[in-house]
């Protein structure tokens, strides 16, 4: 694995047993590609801010970058992505050259949703909710967000952000938020050994990206099978306007069924609520 390293390594750390060990999370790792050129920053205006942008110097598809703090974290629908410092994970992947992901956006954002699941569900053995289109719930709060940018030149998407932030071990969340959020330490009542459970979630990712291209029904599937918002009444609101009716289904590219009194809608975007 090649590391990059933001920070002086003999920096003087205040909480020194917070820190990220870098040598721990290798040993862990079992990619081919995800996370095998690896940059460690201490702070970030917003991971998938540095990744997005082409002149970042880092353009081998699998590079991931972990920010220990983001002072610009953003979340879907331009809120903020708040995160304690050296408690949790907030990183991005980029991804870069399979043509054939380009056209499955909705399907990568599943694939990472299900590492995230996937990984809690086989390190601690906690049952996982997905919310659509890209929320993990632990007993029905919010522990991880996914974020997906992408850069084009013409009609050709060139970079392909994954940004994803997981409450690990912050205990105590103030402020105001869409959902309420919860962490794995707080569901399981015990510290999470964040690099062991990054290498998890990469280890995943990789492999669900897999069947992203070869197998998509696959990643459908596992996704149904962890939502339990299909067949209820719900609202999904775009930011303008709020649309009532039964949450029928995904479909193959991963978009919400609305079913209305008049017809199916397809949902491109937005927040789900159950009424
Ligand atoms: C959401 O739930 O709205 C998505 C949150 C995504 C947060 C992650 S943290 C790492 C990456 N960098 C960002 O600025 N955002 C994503």
């Amino acid at each position: 694995m090649t590391v990059f390293r933001f920070l002086p390594i003999f920096a003087f750390r205040e909480k020194e047993v917070f820190v990220f060990n870098i040598e721990a999370f290798d040993i862990k790792l079992n990619t081919e590609f995800i996370g095998r050129n690896f940059v460690y920053a201490e702070e970030l205006s917003s991971t998938n801010s540095f990744l997005v942008d082409k002149n970042s110097n880092y353009n081998n598809n699998g590079t991931v970058v972990l920010a220990e703090k983001q002072s610009a974290g953003r979340g879907r629908m331009d809120r903020t992505w708040y995160s304690q410092k050296d408690q949790n994970l907030t990183f991005s992947i980029l991804l870069k050259g399979n043509k054939k992901l380009n056209s499955r956006i909705n399907l990568i954002n599943f694939a990472a949703t299900l590492a995230v699941a996937m990984s809690i569900e086989n390190l601690y053995q906690q049952r996982t909710h997905l919310k659509w289109p890209n929320d993990v719930l632990l007993s029905g709060k919010k522990v991880s967000g996914i974020l997906i940018e992408s850069t084009s030149s013409g009609s050709r998407i060139e970079r392909i952000v994954v940004g994803i932030g997981i409450n690990v071990n912050q205990s105590i969340f103030q402020g105001k938020f869409n959902i309420e959020p919860t962490s794995i330490r707080n569901e399981i009542n015990d510290m999470v050994d964040r690099e062991r459970f990054l290498a998890e979630v990469l280890n995943n990712f990789e492999w669900l990206l897999n069947k992203v291209t070869e197998n998509g029904e696959f990643i459908l599937k596992e996704w149904r099978e962890r939502c339990n918002m299909l067949g209820e009444k719900i609202t999904v609101s775009d930011g303008t306007k709020t649309q009532y009716g039964i949450f029928e289904d995904i479909d193959d590219s991963g978009f919400l069924l609305l079913k209305t009194k008049e017809k199916v809608e397809r949902i491109h975007f937005g927040d789900v609520s159950i009424v």
